[in-house]
């Protein structure tokens, strides 16, 4: 089968790898039906995650189909269409048992295309089947559920509800990329005032306001403390959330929270960020961290299947899974090509280019 290999810092390729196949009787295989690029592969790919080791597939998101079922799966089987999340859970350790997958010491968390094989493939050998994908709907298209493996649920667990988000509340959501947007998004889940999007790029706020932001500030050009203030009468948002992952961001957040208010950290930071104690002991700030879990999915399809959501603007720009290496030029290019996501398919999608035509180049 192909598959998008990491080879080291810098270096990828779209091989010839052995099949996927069952290994422990509780793993499916599953043909890939779509899949996509996280911002964490281009993390990998700088070195960022030494524990990924070279030769790993990379991916940790798609939607496929169960191909073949080993001897202890119960409740999927050939044939089924599902969600692969992020999130793989064994079921049985003490933080599976609460709803942590995130945290699982079974053997679970984030395994794809980190500590196993991933999802950027032809096929992929899925472990703890039954604890950890979704079915989907048939009448759900990909592109429909494609995002659940990660930025939504990423985004509403460790933003939107561990900010506590409430009707009335202002939110300013710092860093406007697929973590940022998707706050947005599920954060109007719960009627908010006012959602402000601060970000330096003033195409991805022009992208906050297509999402449902009402107020946007670019904190390169403008003073954002001060705009907010003007925006709050003097007194700071009631919910900001990290959603970028470096330390003036997460300043920032500490610096526009009122009293009372909660930061949300979603960012994954590599470097420390200064936490003002001597300004902020007397506020009574909570702050919050997180990795994702994933125990909001079956909701949140709930929420895609009655029409109350709608992921699918995040879908800028389509490849066939055999382009993969140019879908992660175009991503990890975001700036010029305007990308937030990219949807690799196992289907053609250039069907309506005339024979000749059919440019490796990004098309939305
Ligand atoms: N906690 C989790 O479970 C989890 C899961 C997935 C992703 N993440 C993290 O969430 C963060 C956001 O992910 P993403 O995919 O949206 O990233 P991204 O890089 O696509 O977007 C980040 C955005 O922040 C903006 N930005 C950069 N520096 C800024 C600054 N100083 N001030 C304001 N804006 C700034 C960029 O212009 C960009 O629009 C990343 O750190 C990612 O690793 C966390
Ligand atoms: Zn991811
Ligand atoms: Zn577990």
């Amino acid at each position: 089968m192909k598959a998008l290999v990491f080879h080291g810092p810098g270096e990828r390729s779209w091989d010839t790898v052995p099949d996927a196949r069952i290994k422990d009787p509780t793993d499916v295989v599953v043909r890939i039906d779509s899949s996509t690029i996280c911002g964490t592969d281009l993390h990998i790919l700088k070195g960022d995650v030494p524990e990924v080791t070279p030769g790993t597939i990379l991916g940790h998101e798609a939607v496929g189909t169960v191909v073949e079922a080993g001897p202890a799966v119960t409740t999927v089987a050939e044939g089924d269409r599902v969600l692969v999340s992020c999130i793989t859970s064994c079921g049985r350790c003490r933080f599976c048992k609460e709803g942590h997958y995130g945290l699982c010491t079974g053997g679970g968390g984030w395994i794809f295309g980190h500590l196993i094989d991933g999802l950027q493939a032809e096929f992929a050998r899925v472990p703890f089947a039954d604890t950890s994908v979704y079915k989907i709907p048939d009448e759900l298209s990909d592109e429909q559920v494609l995002f659940l493996a990660d930025i939504l649920p990423t985004a509403y667990e460790v933003g939107v509800l561990n900010g506590n988000v409430r009707p009335g509340d202002t939110v300013a959501v710092v860093g406007a990329g697929p973590i940022g947007l998707a706050t947005i998004m599920t954060a109007k889940l719960f009627t908010p005032a006012r959602i402000i999007a601060i970000d330096l790029a003033d195409a991805r706020l022009a992208k906050a306001l297509d999402f449902g932001a009402d107020a946007v500030i670019n904190n390169g050009s403008e003073d954002a403390p001060a705009r907010i203030a003007e925006l709050t009468g003097g007194l700071g948002v009631d919910v900001a959330v990290e959603a970028v992952g470096v330390p003036d961001t997460f300043e920032l957040c500490a610096e526009i929270i009122r009293p009372g208010g909660r930061v949300a950290n979603v960012g994954v930071h590599g470097h420390p960020a200064t936490l003002h104690l001597e300004t902020l002991w007397i506020r009574d700030v909570t702050i919050t961290t997180g990795l994702v879990d994933t125990f909001t999915t079956p909701k949140l399809l709930d929420l895609i299947a009655t029409g109350r959501l709608d992921p699918t603007p995040f879908a800028t720009h389509r490849f066939e899974l055999a382009e993969t290496m140019e879908a992660y030029d175009v991503f990890g290019d975001a700036a010029k090509t305007n990308a937030l996501k990219v949807v690799l398919s196992a289907q053609p999608v250039h069907l309506e280019a005339p024979a000749g035509e059919r440019s490796s180049v990004a098309r939305s």
